[in-house]
């Protein structure tokens, strides 16, 4: 289709958040994670992620209404640019500029794929995706835990002389990076955290040291963890199990079921009235313990991939 005239990417500047917020809000969940309602926390997200906005951002428009946008993540440590895009029905013919956008902004931070999520949009903007090249590699799964169903939540034993408790405050930032970065190592898509990017997720209102459990072992060194957080949607609070993992030389040992059972008690005693969480689909792992526990799948998120 021919390009319309009034219709043109920008790049974004800080006084367009309203009208992205208000895109975001309209376009619902679509890529790699969800956006929060108002234009303030969205800029709260915005300087809490790896980016740059005015550099990694651009907006589509239409008579010079937004109708579309593409965010641009590089991770150059994983050799990676993870992308978001999307934009309302009526646009998607000038998407193939955001796509555009995206593979410059891979070629400027000269990494070599790029990734892209896909989550319950038409067919339209995947054949868009597979035109240009891209590829599906994996996929998250969205699994949720009603309150009422969870009845295999249970005191699960911890092995002898390993004991479970609250991270002290963020005098333990450090320790939470090293044990994030550790357990997750080598995981697709992974992405080292610094401490100031694990201090800045504890510094969200939604989150906090209260919501990290350690486990240590019987010396004393932290043998796994559970992050959690809860979320309030018009007057539902939602409970979300951020990131949990066990040490390698301590796996197999029961400790990530007792994590993820004393995680969602945490949830629910703080008044979550479900609990949700996304895993690879492939982490056969974590997806047997959540579906031990009743977890159920809600939703599937398909990630693509580009080598440039
Ligand atoms: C997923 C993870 C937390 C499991 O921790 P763990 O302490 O090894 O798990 P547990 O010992 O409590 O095992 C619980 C169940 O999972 C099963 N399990 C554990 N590892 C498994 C594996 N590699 N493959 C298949 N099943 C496995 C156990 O057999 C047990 O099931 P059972 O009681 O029915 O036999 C751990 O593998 C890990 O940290 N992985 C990396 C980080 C990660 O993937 N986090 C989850 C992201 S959502």
């Amino acid at each position: 289709m021919p390009e319309s005239p009034n219709k043109k990417t920008v790049g974004f500047e800080w006084r367009h958040l309203s009208e992205l917020s208000d895109l975001l809000n309209r376009l619902g969940r679509h890529g790699f994670r969800s956006w929060p309602g108002s234009p303030e926390e969205l800029q709260t997200e915005l300087e809490t992620l790896r980016l740059d906005p005015e550099r990694d951002l651009t907006l589509l428009c239409a008579d010079n209404a937004v109708c579309g946008y593409a965010l641009t993540l590089p991770e150059k440590d994983i050799d990676r640019l993870v992308a978001s895009v999307a934009s309302t029905t009526d646009c998607i013919p000038q998407a193939g500029e955001l796509l555009d956008f995206i593979l410059c902004r891979a070629s400027t931070e000269e990494v070599s794929m790029v990734h892209i999520a896909v989550r319950g949009v038409p067919l339209e903007p995947i054949d868009l995706l597979k035109r240009q090249g891209f590829k599906p590699v994996t996929a998250n799964l969205e699994l949720t835990l009603e309150r009422q169903e969870a009845t295999n939540v249970t005191d699960s034993p911890l092995p002898d002389g390993f004991s479970l408790r609250q991270m002290r405050s963020s005098t333990e930032t450090l320790l939470l990076t090293q044990v994030q970065n550790a357990v997750f190592e080598g995981h697709w898509g992974f992405s080292k955290n610094t401490p100031d990017e694990i201090q800045a997720r504890l510094d969200l209102p939604i989150t906090g040291p209260a919501h990290v459990l350690f486990v240590e072992s019987p010396q004393g060194d932290v043998a796994g963890y559970i992050w959690t957080a809860l979320e309030w949607f018009e007057g539902h609070t939602s409970g979300k199990i951020w990131m949990t993992g066990v040490m390698t030389a301590f796996r197999k040992a029961g400790i990530g079921r007792a994590l993820v059972n004393a995680g969602i008690k945490h949830l629910f005693a703080s008044g979550a009235a479900d609990v949700q969480l996304e895993v690879i689909e492939d982490n056969t792992a974590a997806v047997h313990i959540y579906t031990q526990m009743g977890f159920e799948r809600s939703a599937r998120t398909e990630w693509y991939e580009k080598r440039v």
